[in-house]
């Protein structure tokens, strides 16, 4: 049985001083919770105080980027193996660094090589945009995507993938739990094809966009999705814990 993965991607948003907050209001009741895993994506700058926060929990913490290098004359970039001396998840390929950074396939390919060679999970982001829905093309986008960002990664690599429809992030209109399902069976079906049954039965497959603790169990109630990337919601504390609730399966002992 797969442990569902929930996700707080903060984004842009958090002074230090508001990190720290955020992070100390979710350390007792997240890490109460059992049956879920839970990570928390602060801005670079707070990584390392957010993760001082979360020592001694079972709550993860992860960039929300990283670049393709290790170290070198790359101003202004932050390498893989600086992060995983503080953290154990990168977010590679979010839509928003494809719209706005000019991330493509063979890019997002390199940075999940790079997480993945200094002992990072990568939690992948694939979905289609308004216009490759509304075409029809969503199964061939995501599945071109998948494929793209894992070439020539390997069958055992540790990584979750989150299926994030570009048109349901941040519009507060989220995708059904049917379409969500439909999506994440497609892209263990790519799993499949490139590394087997086996694995792509034990891979975490998130939904994301316009997760909020209210229409939270849609997703969760789907067999094929295994928790989600959370972006706005994830900045409250309560709600955030409400959702990472809503995802704990039983723990079978
Ligand atoms: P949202 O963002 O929950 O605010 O829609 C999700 C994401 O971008 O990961």
């Amino acid at each position: 049985m797969r442990t569902p993965i929930v996700a707080g991607n903060w984004k842009m948003h958090t002074v230090l001083e508001e990190a720290v907050a955020l992070a100390r209001g979710l350390r007792g009741p997240l890490s109460a919770l059992r049956g879920v895993e839970c990570v928390l994506c602060p801005p670079f700058i707070s990584i390392a105080a957010v993760a001082a926060e979360m020592a001694g929990t079972p709550i993860r913490v992860g960039a929300q980027n990283c670049y393709v290098a290790d170290q070198g004359a790359y101003t202004g970039e932050v390498s893989p193996r600086m992060l995983a001396a503080l953290c154990q998840y990168v977010i590679v390929g979010h839509s928003e660094r494809r719209q706005h950074f000019g991330e493509d396939d063979s890019l997002v390919n390199k940075k999940v090589h790079a997480a993945l060679r200094n002992g990072l999970v990568p939690i992948v982001c694939v979905g289609e945009n308004l216009a490759q829905n509304e075409a029809g093309q969503t199964g061939e986008v995501v599945a071109r995507q998948v494929r793209g960002a894992l070439a020539d990664v390997p069958a055992d690599a540790a990584l979750v993938i989150a299926y994030e429809p570009v048109w349901a992030i941040g519009t507060g209109r989220p995708a059904t739990g049917a379409d969500a399902n439909r999506v994440a069976a497609l892209v263990r079906e790519v799993l499949a094809d490139l590394y087997g049954r086996d694995r792509a039965d034990a891979a975490r497959i998130q939904y994301g966009g316009s997760v909020n603790a209210k229409n939270c169990a849609e997703f969760f109630g789907q067999p094929e999705i295994d928790g989600a990337l959370v972006g706005g919601a994830s900045l409250k504390a309560d709600e955030f814990v409400a959702i990472a609730g809503a995802a704990a399966r039983p723990v079978v002992s």
